[in-house]
């Protein structure tokens, strides 16, 4: 047996000597864990270099990651190929469908489990492995409070598929061939179809909705490899991405290269940017904010609508466009959106390749011709994808993801339609004499971080079904809930503050007058202040609360969409504001 030395246990934070739980005999401590890893059949041999923490979020419930034990196999390859030892351990999975009552509600659960798990274990770098929706925030969040190195592996796109000569994908297309379904214009057999259609194999939905956005995001913020956004779950490419990101992660072990050095102030511009720029999902915005937060970094909201207006959407992807994500990736993936983007990303900002992010695009592939990633003076949408609204419904702002919305409702007045909460909306919609009219507003109260909990992705709410079987498409909606990023239509989401602690929506009644002006960035009650005074008077509003169990943490603690959703206990003390550039 090599001799252990008084010398090894102070070999630093390098191996595994970190966090060693002395209780006084550091040197015991560090026996016990040699002999434990040797128990899992390791020779002294391999104990000897930077371990490499990988995560592993492989679950029978998670399509979206069923390619795990081969991008872990390829991680740890390129782990061992740059000479480290590779460390796989489980943490929290989370896939949008199977999560009850909601994935939100439990992305502050992994993003906790996975900065635990990073401090608890001896590592000198961690490849965090995520892709469905909720994953990829939680882990940045976690590790950005971690505080180690860190690197992303997206899990990658599911691929396409193709209904009676169409092509189709989730979940934009699961919305449009429901809705269909709905209005009557497709019977039992063709749904049934094409169901079997939407997800043709495992890996992420198909078009920019949370999951791409998310990818993009962790490109753009220097967190991936250069391309590692965009590959599909089940190609080669995937995995040779996999393979470099643990090769990389040796490289961030051995440089010390933590994450606040990646995460910073001029790394979050640029990913709004990106955001903007890629008519992504609006939950997007909400995840970066938590993730920023964890940096003492808030977002501006309205730094960031202004930003929009110097933002073109450029790329031509579902829900915006009409592209999917392999799409894109044939056409280069995020570098080629990089370097269009150029003149507006600040460039000078640190990745978890060493280089520079403009050292980064300069050095990545050739140009070629594509349709995917439209040029600066050709767009497909002429401002950024989100817009911000203000006013007396919203003092603490709402969105609008003016992209996938319809020109000529967003700027509209109309008449209120309540619906108390989720229950009441599932309850009446369907309703043959609801009333309501297309023109109307639909309101849905009660969706928010608190009030449902973990603001569900109701905020799309769907058109009552005798308005569809009419050929209406869109309406005006509004609530403090979420959308997925795969929905589109006239959608105002995130209203804050929410309706269950007392937000102004939570005031609103059938028949009131709402006015949206997304030109003049406003939506609001057309009701005096001393009516909705009043209202709140006569009305007050009880917030929810639990006894026990993560249930009364949440609610305890979370806070509203513009921090991100997060933990109040969590976030980090707000230092700087982003964007500082007004345009
Ligand atoms: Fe996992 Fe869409 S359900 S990415
Ligand atoms: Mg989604």
């Amino acid at each position: 047996m090599t001799k252990l030395t008084k010398n090894e246990s102070q070999i630093g934070p390098i191996g595994l000597n970190k966090g060693l739980t002395s209780y006084g005999d550091q040197e015991f401590s560090l026996f016990l864990r040699k002999a434990f890893i040797k128990g899992a059949g390791f020779s002294d041999k391999a104990l000897d270099r930077p371990v490499i923490g990988i995560t592993n979020t492989g679950s029978s419930y998670n399509p979206c990651h069923g390619n795990m034990p081969q991008l872990i196999e390829a991680v740890k390859r390129g782990v061992l190929m740059a000479g480290g030892l590779p460390m796989d351990f489980p943490t929290i999975s989370i896939h949008e469908s199977f999560a009850n009552p909601t994935s939100m509600y439990l992305r502050n659960l992994m993003s906790m489990e996975t900065e635990e798990m990073i401090k608890a274990q001896p590592m000198d770098a961690i490849v965090l492995i995520g892709g469905c929706d909720k994953t990829v925030p939680a882990q940045l969040m976690g590790a950005a409070s971690a505080g180690i190195p860190a690197i992303q592996l997206i899990t990658g796109s599911m691929l396409t598929g193709s209904h009676r000569g169409e092509r189709v994908g989730a979940c934009t297309d699961c919305r449009r061939y429901w809705a269909k379904f709905r209005a009557g214009e497709i019977d039992q057999e063709e749904i049934v179809e094409v169901n079997e259609q939407l997800v043709p194999s495992v890996g992420t939905c198909s078009v920019m909705g949370t999951a791409s956005t998310m990818a993009c995001i962790a490109e753009a913020l220097g967190m991936t490899v250069p391309g590692g956004a965009s590959p599909p779950a089940v190609t080669a490419q995937r995995m040779r991405i996999a393979e470099q990101t643990g090769e990389q992660a040796v490289q961030l072990a051995k440089d010390r290269l933590t994450i606040d050095k990646i995460l910073t102030p001029a790394a979050f511009e640029n990913a709004l940017r990106v955001l903007l720029a890629t008519g992504g999902s609006t939950n997007g915005l909400v995840h970066l904010s938590a993730i920023a937060g964890r940096m003492g970094v808030a977002i501006d909201l309205d730094a960031f609508h202004a930003m929009g207006q110097s933002t073109p959407v450029l790329i031509d992807l579902k829900p915006s466009g009409q592209h999917y994500m392999e799409d894109f990736d044939a056409a280069g993936g995020m570098p080629t959106l990089l370097r269009t983007l150029k003149p507006l990303l600040n460039l000078d900002v640190l990745t978890v390749t060493g280089q520079t992010l403009g050292q980064v695009i300069d050095a990545y592939g050739p140009t070629y011709p594509q349709e995917v990633v439209k040029s600066l003076d050709k767009p497909i949408y002429p401002q950024g994808g989100i817009a911000v609204l203000r006013g007396n419904l919203a003092p603490g702002g709402a969105i609008i993801k003016q992209s996938a919305a319809q020109a000529s409702l967003m700027e509209h007045t109309g008449r209120a339609v309540v619906f108390e909460n989720a229950q009441d909306l599932a309850n009446r919609i369907d309703d043959p004499d609801l009333d309501v009219q297309p023109e109307d507003i639909l309101v849905l109260k009660n969706i928010g971080p608190k009030g449902a909990p973990g603001m569900p992705e109701a905020g799309y709410l769907p058109i009552p079904k005798k308005l569809a079987k009419q050929g209406v498409k869109d309406m005006v909606r509004i609530s403090d809930g979420r959308m997925s990023g795969t929905a589109f239509g006239t959608i105002v989401l995130h209203v804050t503050p929410e309706s269950a602690i007392g937000g102004p929506l939570a005031h609103v009644q059938n028949g009131d007058q709402i006015r949206l002006s997304v030109k003049n960035r406003l939506i609001e009650l057309l009701i005096s202040d001393q009516e909705l005074a009043q209202r709140s008077l006569n009305n007050p509003v009880q917030e929810p609360k639990a006894t026990r169990g993560y249930l009364k943490l949440f609610l305890d603690e979370v806070n509203q969409a513009d921090q991100g959703v997060d933990f109040n206990f969590l976030s980090a003390p707000i230092t700087e504001k982003v964007p500082k550039k007004k345009n």
